[in-house]
C-alpha cells in the first residue's frame, strides 16, 4: 500500500523563484535564506519520495474569479508552468500521477469532500516554489506530482477545521491506494505577509512560531482559530496557513519535529519551513 512518510510546510514566496532563476541565490539577501534548506535537500534526497501530493493555492494564474473552486485535485498526466507576466519560470514541467489522484480523487469525494476535478491546468509559484526550494535546479522534478489547490485568496476560504478534516480524508485516501509508494504531503504558504494597503509588510513573528508549535503539538486547537484572527494576527495573506493544517491532518495524531526553519524577510514575507514525520 502506498506510505505517508513525511509532512513539509514551506512559504513559496515568488521572489524566491526569481532568485534561483536568475543566479542571485548566493548574494547577500538570499544567502541565509537558502541556507535554510540546505539540511532539507539532503534529507529528501535520502528520503527518495516517489510522490508528493502538493498542496498549494493559484493566484490567478490558472484560475481566476470567473472560476474559482474551494478545493480542486489534479489528475492530469502533467501540467505546464504558468505564465505570471514574466514568462513561464525556466523550470521543468511537473509530472503528475493520474492513477493515484484519480484515487484520492474518488475516496474523497465517496468521504463527501466534494472535489473538483481538474483534468488540464497551468501551475504557479504557489506550486513551483516550494519544489524549487526542496530540490534546487534539477532537469527534471525528481518526483510525481498530484496537485490539490485550495481557495484561500477570496472570502470565503474553507475553515481551518475543514481543512484539517480534508487532511484527515486524504490519509485514508492514500494509505488505501494498493501500490507501495512513498508519498509525502505538502503544505505551502505563510506565514505572515500581507501584500498591500496601509498594513504592507506586516510580519508578527510571535503569531508564526506559536503557529508552528500548535501545529506540532495541537492541531485540535489550532483548526478553531477563525479567518479574522489570520487577517489580524498574520496579515492578509497570512491566512495561507491553513493550508498547512490539510497536511498536518494527512500525518495522524502524533508527529516528530524533523526540522523547523524561520526567515524574515524574503520580499515581504516571513518564509516558515517545517518537517515533520509520523509517529506511531
Ligand atoms: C508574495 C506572493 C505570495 O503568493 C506569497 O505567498 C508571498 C509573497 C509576493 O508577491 O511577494
Ligand atoms: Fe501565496
Amino acid at each position: 500500500m502506498a506510505r505517508i512518510t513525511a509532512g513539509v510546510a514551506t512559504s513559496h514566496v515568488p521572489a524566491i523563484g526569481a532568485a534561483l532563476d536568475l543566479g542571485k541565490s548566493g548574494s547577500d539577501y538570499w544567502q541565509p535564506l537558502f541556507d535554510g534548506y540546505d539540511w532539507s535537500k539532503k534529507w529528501i534526497a535520502s528520503e527518495k519520495p516517489d510522490v508528493v501530493v502538493l498542496i498549494y493555492n493559484d493566484h490567478a494564474s490558472a484560475f481566476s474569479l470567473a472560476v474559482l473552486p474551494t478545493f480542486a485535485i489534479g489528475c492530469a498526466e502533467s501540467y505546464a508552468i504558468a505564465d505570471e507576466g514574466f514568462g513561464p519560470r525556466p523550470v521543468p514541467e511537473v509530472i503528475g500521477h493520474a492513477d493515484l489522484a484519480c484515487h484520492i480523487t474518488e475516496n474523497l469525494i465517496l468521504d463527501e469532500f466534494d472535489m473538483t476535478i481538474i483534468n488540464e491546468m497551468t501551475v504557479d509559484h504557489g506550486l513551483t516554489v516550494p519544489l524549487s526550494l526542496m530540490f534546487g535546479q534539477p532537469e527534471a522534478w525528481p518526483v510525481k506530482v498530484v496537485p490539490i489547490a485550495v481557495n484561500v485568496v477570496e472570502y470565503p476560504q474553507p475553515t481551518g477545521n475543514r481543512c484539517f478534516e480534508l487532511g484527515k480524508a486524504l490519509r485514508r485516501a492514500i494509505r488505501s491506494y494498493d501500490e507501495d509508494l512513498n508519498v509525502q504531503v505538502w503544505g505551502t504558504g505563510g506565514m505572515s505577509h500581507q501584500l498591500q494597503g496601509p498594513r504592507a509588510g506586516l510580519i508578527n513573528s510571535a503569531f508564526d512560531h506559536e503557529f508552528f508549535d500548535q501545529l506540532v503539538q495541537d492541531p485540535d486547537t489550532l483548526k478553531k482559530v477563525p479567518h479574522i484572527e489570520y487577517l489580524r494576527e498574520a496579515g492578509s495573506e497570512g491566512i495561507e496557513m491553513i493550508m498547512w493544517l490539510i497536511m498536518r491532518g494527512a500525518l495522524g495524531k502524533k508527529v516528530k519535529e524533523l526540522y523547523r526553519f524561520y526567515h524574515v524577510p524574503a520580499s515581504n514575507t516571513a518564509v516558515g519551513h517545517l518537517i515533520l514525520k509520523p509517529s506511531k
